[in-house]
């Protein structure tokens, strides 16, 4: 029986229970099974004796006719997360330790020139280093210049490599850091884990409590079947997993996931089916190892009470299939190939985990729906304590934000009032997600296409929400398997770039925005930095983001949805020929022989070129 056919029964009972009488209820009781009869009793005793005042509230909870109508497990406040002991060297794709191979060291320059100032973010708030790279040292150990004379690196075989073995023989020399939970990914053993829902031996529904820590992040890299991996794509794709997997000790997995686009044949009928689909999929062979296939089948399958699941509406629908197959991972990174770390990813990933974990939640909201801007207001102690005022020292949220429709995990907060926590709770505590831009009130984005988007909310558009584009974040299983449940069996869905943020502040989970460095394309034009500043945190009546919404188009911005000026900045950078028009992009440093040195960030988008 599929979620629709449920749906009208619940009309049903919803108007019988509203009191158009004792008449309709008893017809109802009479003319249906005694299944709903027993539903009903339950829901009238339910109804009657829950501490919840809204009707509406607990009919989800029937509505699949639920093995248990009690609320969901909440979680209890943790002790801070303790650091993992030091990491132990690993084999990099040259077959000799990281740690002891300069052929594969990226060597970042030593300039003695003042390091740019971002347009927004701070490279000391998060901890960042503030170096320089040629495109040269970046991309060398990976591959870029190989076939010139002058490569004075030992060359790679690149299709003998086989990343998964490489990330599982680090991983394993590092066990011994991990709880007993962590597992290797064993991709190459059984990778078809994904499957149909009346075909899978797992839960259809798992629990955050299902799991203990295990302290690994996956690093998931969205790509498509038809794919055309360039150079400089693998260049990226190698960066990534030497830094953030190998160079971490294991902390980190990356994996491919692939959607098969348009393939017709079934890919989860059998291991040959799998493979199969996977010699079709476009992934190179150093790849295969490290690739998960899906389909839209596999989405429709799952989740027939949502009515979308089109990437561009619900880019997060396969991931939460991967948190409830995949477990072994505490947190997931999304991220697609128009990505681009200029320094190592590795780090970079660390710092802005580390600064999410030593974020208050206190406010964490508060300052994720404003920019630090430190031309305008200095430190981000300086935009913390302006947050802080604008709240008067209270916050809008402390704890979850109570909808109708769903029952939080997330824990109570310490204190009754937020103006009696010291910025205390929630310090040490890891996110649940974090968000690599700007958040905004969804309800009152009047030019987000998105807006009115939303299903299975008994408020409908007056649901509060937020939205934090673009959909690059680290979401944790928690999050996601809560996301997952509320659309198995409520159908409750909100745009991607609203999904991880809306659900984290239901149900009181941790949401941080390490505000990383992002730069513009003019450091002197003071109206445009003016239109998103908006006057700052001062300017604002709620102490939610500025009052006024419009903010100029970001074109210009080295990380934003609808960027253009990465890809420049990257051809400059590269040595390519940029239009005669454009001035050489300022962030950037020559040295006497015109090699140009880049500042350490992350810049979307950046599309390969053809
Ligand atoms: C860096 O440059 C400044 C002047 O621009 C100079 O005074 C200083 O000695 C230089 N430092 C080094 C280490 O070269
Ligand atoms: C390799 O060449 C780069 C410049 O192309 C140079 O900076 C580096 O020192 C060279 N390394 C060795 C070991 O010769
Ligand atoms: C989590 O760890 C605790 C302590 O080791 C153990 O008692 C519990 O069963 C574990 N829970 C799960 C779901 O593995
Ligand atoms: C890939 O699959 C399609 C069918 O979806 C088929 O037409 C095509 O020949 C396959 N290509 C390869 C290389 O197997
Ligand atoms: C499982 O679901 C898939 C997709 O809806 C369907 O094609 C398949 O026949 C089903 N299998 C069984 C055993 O019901
Ligand atoms: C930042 O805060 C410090 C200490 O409170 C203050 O001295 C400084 O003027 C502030 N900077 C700006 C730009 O507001
Ligand atoms: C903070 O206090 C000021 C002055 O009393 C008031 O105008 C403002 O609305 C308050 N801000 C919030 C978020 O409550
Ligand atoms: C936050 O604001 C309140 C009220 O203005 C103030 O008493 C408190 O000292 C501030 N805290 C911080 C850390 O700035
Ligand atoms: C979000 O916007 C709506 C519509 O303008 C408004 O009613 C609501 O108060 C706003 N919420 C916050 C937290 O500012
Ligand atoms: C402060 O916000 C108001 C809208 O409430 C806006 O009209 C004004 O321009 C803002 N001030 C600055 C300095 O941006
Ligand atoms: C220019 O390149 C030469 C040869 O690689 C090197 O010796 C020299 O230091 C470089 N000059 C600068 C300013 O980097």
């Amino acid at each position: 029986m599929g979620f629709q056919n449920r749906v009208p029964k619940l009309q049903g009972l919803n108007a019988a229970l509203h009191g158009r009488g004792c008449l309709k209820l008893r017809r109802l009781v009479w003319n249906r099974q005694v299944l709903i009869a027993v539903v009903l009793v339950y829901a009238i005793i339910f109804l009657t004796f829950s501490r919840w005042s809204r009707w509406t509230l607990p009919l989800p909870y029937f509505s699949n006719l639920a093995p248990s109508p009690s609320p969901p497990r909440r979680m209890t406040n943790n002790p801070p997360v303790s650091p993992l002991p030091e990491r132990v060297p690993c084999f990099g794709p040259r077959g000799q330790f990281l740690s002891r191979s300069p052929d594969d060291d990226v060597r970042e320059a030593k300039l003695n020139i003042s390091y740019p100032m971002p347009f927004t973010g701070s490279y000391e708030a998060l901890g960042l280093d503030q170096s320089w790279i040629s495109y040269r040292d970046r991309y060398a150990p990976y591959g870029y210049g190989e076939d010139d004379e002058g490569y004075n690196r030992t060359r790679v075989d690149w299709d003998r490599i086989d990343w998964g073995k490489l990330q599982n023989e680090c991983f394993d020399r590092n066990a011994h850091r991990f709880p007993t939970e962590a597992k290797p990914f064993d991709n190459m053993v059984d990778a078809h884990r994904l499957d149909f829902r009346n075909r899978t031996m797992i839960p259809e529904i798992r629990q955050w409590h299902d799991f203990n820590s295990t302290r690994r992040t996956a690093v998931v890299l969205r790509v498509w079947r038809g794919y055309e991996y360039k150079v400089e794509d693998m260049h990226y794709i190698r960066s990534l997993i030497v830094e953030t997997a190998l160079r971490t000790g294991g902390e980190y997995q990356v994996i491919l996931l692939v959607d098969m686009k348009e393939y017709d044949r079934h890919i989860y009928d059998s291991t040959d089916t799998y493979q199969e689909a996977l010699r079709n999929s476009s992934v190179p062979p150093e790849l295969r190892s490290i690739a998960i296939l899906w389909d839209d089948r596999l989405l429709e399958n799952w989740y027939p009470a949502v009515n979308e699941h089109r990437t561009m509406w619900q880019v997060y629908q396969p991931m939460q299939l991967l948190a409830l197959h995949y477990p072994e991972f505490d947190h997931m990174w999304q991220f697609e190939l128009d990505i681009r770390f200029t320094g190592d990813a590795g780090k970079y990933l660390d710092r802005m985990g580390d600064f999410a974990r030593n974020e208050p939640r206190k406010q964490a909201l508060e300052r994720a729906t404003f920019q630090h801007m430190q031309q305008r207001i200095g430190s981000y102690q300086n935009f913390s304590a302006a947050v802080n005022a604008s709240n008067n020292g209270s916050a809008y949220l402390w704890g979850p934000l109570r909808i109708p429709d769903l029952l939080p995990i997330g824990p109570e907060p310490p204190t009754l009032s937020p103006a009696d926590d010291d910025f205390r709770w929630g310090v040490g505590e890891e996110a649940d997600v974090i968000v690599t831009s700007l958040c905004n009130n969804a309800s009152a984005a009047m030019s987000w296409i998105f807006r009115d988007w939303l299903f299975g909310f008994s408020d409908g558009l007056d649901t509060t929400r937020f939205f934090c584009p673009p959909a690059i974040t680290r979401t944790s299983r928690t999050l996601l398997l809560a996301v997952h449940q509320a659309q198995v069996q409520f159908g409750m869905t909100v745009p991607s770039e609203a999904t991880p943020p809306s659900f984290a502040v239901w149900h009181g989970l941790k949401l941080s925005f390490p505000q990383q460095p992002v730069f513009f394309e003019n450091p002197t034009d003071d109206e445009y930095m003016d239109g998103w500043w908006k006057g700052g945190p001062a300017n604002s009546s709620t102490g939610v983001g500025p009052d006024l919404l419009a903010h100029p188009r970001g074109y210009g911005l080295s990380f934003w949805w609808e960027t253009l000026w990465p890809r420049l900045l990257y051809d400059a950078w590269e040595g390519r020929e940029i239009p005669e028009d454009v001035p050489f992009p300022w962030i950037l440093a020559k040295d006497g022989n015109g090699t140009a040195y880049m500042p350490n960030m992350m810049m979307h988008p950046v599309k390969h070129h053809d």
